[in-house]
């Protein structure tokens, strides 16, 4: 089955098609983030208005590299979670092309896009799995039993973990998306005798919390202020080291409870390299792997997409044709297994 992918929950506009059969795929991806930089993050309003712009042209530019909108099975788009405005978009764009070439549509959720992005890679976990999801908007870990039979065994009570980086970059006068450049700015440095908390450790539960942190990052901010490179640079290495150790506990202890031997990460936090690193070693500590998806594959994109959505449209699932709409709030458990 041959689909057309469209995401444009946040701020990236991704359009791929993938032919569910041969795996072959081919993607466009526009990030809006220069848009969003001056305002130090993402405005929903200048979101949507570049959603608008930019995705019709990728659209009819990967058609033509693709053999064209009649070659297509159906369509695909992020339904939800994410901006009101931004998912409207993408709703609105594949219902209509879905009316006027006669094709089924098919809404998607972004979250079970990010968890299931792996699969794009050669090396493919099998089910079941504990997957980390870490995005700007969204932090858990999820029992992945098979498609659509997922169960939330935690998530942050606050802020998203991409949030936590991104705001604290932000105190550390890094530009939006902070979490890159504080992951670099921490990089310079080797050590540091700086220690952050790590949240909620002690307690039992696999939920997290990180708006904390960030206060923590700007009482030390003040009390060692004024900051030259190196402090600065130690203070992003101190709270990059307390949120990977953090993750690191809750990952083990999500893997000890369901007895899984894989962890897959997913979402935009899953590209830092030192929460890779980390992970990496735990599951070789725990005679088990890890897998992570392709850099490209980590944050928002259409591929992932394509992929989640053609899974369902293969197994035969379709919008009904009058539906055109979106989920800005969709828990992922809410959501169906495939048809066997
Ligand atoms: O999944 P994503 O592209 O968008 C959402 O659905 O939210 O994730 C974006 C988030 C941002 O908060 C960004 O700062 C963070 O992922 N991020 C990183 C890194 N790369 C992206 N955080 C830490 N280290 C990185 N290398
Ligand atoms: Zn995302």
């Amino acid at each position: 089955m041959k689909v057309l992918g469209i995401e444009s929950s946040c701020d990236e506009t991704g359009i791929a098609v993938l032919d569910t059969e041969t795996g072959e795929l081919k993607q466009r991806l526009y990030s809006q983030i220069e848009a969003h930089r001056e305002y130090g993050g993402v405005v929903p309003e200048l979101a949507s208005r570049d959603h608008v712009a930019k995705a019709a042209p990728m659209i009819t530019q990967l058609l033509d590299e693709t053999g064209g909108a009649e070659t297509l099975d159906g369509i695909v788009y992020t339904r939800g979670p994410g901006l009101m405005g931004a998912l409207m978009v993408g709703a609105s764009i594949a219902r209509a092309m879905g009316w006027a070439l006669q094709k089924p549509v098919l809404g998607v959720h972004h979250m079970e896009g990010h968890l299931l992005a792996p699969m794009l890679s050669d090396e493919r976990p099998e089910f079941p799995f504990v997957a980390l999801l870490v995005s700007g908007g969204h932090t858990m870990l999820v029992d992945v039993e098979a498609v659509g039979r997922y169960k939330i065994l935690g998530e942050s009570l606050d802020d998203a973990v991409g949030e936590a980086f991104d705001k604290t970059a932000k105190l550390l006068g890094l530009p939006y998306p902070g979490g890159p450049e504080l992951a670099a700015m921490a990089a310079t440095v080797a050590r540091t005798e700086l220690k952050f908390p790590r949240p909620m450790i002690d307690r039992p539960g696999l939920d997290f919390s990180f708006s904390g942190l960030k206060t923590f990052a700007l009482n030390t901010i003040n009390r060692l202020s004024p900051l030259d490179d190196q402090k600065k640079a130690e203070i992003a290495l101190a709270f990059e080291q307390a949120v990977v150790d953090t993750l690191r506990i809750k990952c083990k202890r999500a893997l000890e409870l369901t007895g899984y031997k894989s962890l897959v990460v997913a979402g935009g936090v899953g590209a830092n390299q030192r929460l890779r690193a980390v992970l990496q070693n735990l599951l070789v500590d725990l005679q088990g792997r890890v897998y992570f998806p392709a850099l490209e594959y980590c944050t928002d994109n259409g591929a992932m997409i394509a992929y989640a959505g053609g899974l369902r449209m293969a197994a035969g699932l379709r919008d009904d044709e009058q539906v055109c709409d979106v989920l800005p709030r969709w828990s992922l458990e809410t959501l169906a297994p495939l048809p066997a």
